[in-house]
């Protein structure tokens, strides 16, 4: 199966399998126009980095409800964004939100920008959020690259060189991989994968849409994937 097949099997699965998130501009209704807002996005995939979907939900509809677009969250006092963010963890995350959005408010307009370099210029956008942000908020076809994706690509090309050794190798399939056409989509979908089926312990390769194509599953070695260099 090539590159544009396994993207176009991707998405059709997310079509019909797709969760539900606040965040989230389901793909019928991205079929009907709708776009996300970018500031919902980017906050999201902050709130993201080493916390859950399920933990995620009730801090996103507590900010939005505070504060419903960029610029009045970077009016909002740092104490109370610092309050709001208690429980979620790393600090360092909420102090540069603010900061983001601040920079956002003042020197862009209130206006997320859309290319990957611009967004990496900002307070606490590294490659992964820059990536998610330009291709779930504004459809670009960038790559996102996290542990789900490092797994999924893993086993589907049957890579046995540990992380983070392998990471430049993956980081490769997933970018050939990334379809120029519903690039948000598929990025979601791809996380969704990793998240329901291509699970770390026991994954269910039984309703995968790439079961035909992934090799780790042909040769029984999906469960022991992505090897890791011994600590
Ligand atoms: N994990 C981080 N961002 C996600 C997203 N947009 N969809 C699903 N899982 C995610």
């Amino acid at each position: 199966m090539n590159h544009g097949e396994l993207a176009t099997s991707l998405l059709a699965w997310y079509d019909k399998s797709a969760r539900e998130m606040p965040w989230r501009v389901g793909p019928a209704q991205r079929k009907a126009g709708i776009k996300p807002d970018p500031y919902r996005i980017w906050l999201s995939e902050v709130m993201l980095q080493q916390t859950t979907v399920a933990a995620v939900k009730k801090y996103f509809e507590r900010f939005t409800s505070l504060w419903p677009t960029v610029n009045d969250l970077a009016a909002a006092p740092d104490d109370q964004v610092m309050g709001e963010w208690a429980g979620l963890g790393y600090y360092a995350r909420a102090r540069n939100l603010l900061k983001c959005a601040r920079v956002v408010a003042t020197d862009h307009g209130g206006i997320f920008p859309q290319d990957r370099k611009t967004l990496l210029s900002l307070p606490g956008i590294g490659p992964y959020t820059a990536a998610s942000v330009a291709s779930i908020a504004f459809d670009l076809p960038e790559t996102v690259v996290d542990g789900n994706v490092e797994r999924v690509m893993s086993r589907l090309h049957n890579v046995h060189d540990p992380l983070p050794l392998s990471k430049p190798q993956l980081t490769d399939l997933a970018t050939r991989t990334t379809p120029k056409k519903r690039a948000g989509d598929y990025a979601q979908a791809i996380m969704d994968l990793g998240a329901t089926i291509c699970t770390p312990k026991s994954p269910a390769c039984g309703i995968c849409p790439w079961f035909a194509p992934c090799i780790a599953r042909t040769k029984g070695t999906a469960a022991e994937l992505p090897k890791k260099v011994a600590k």
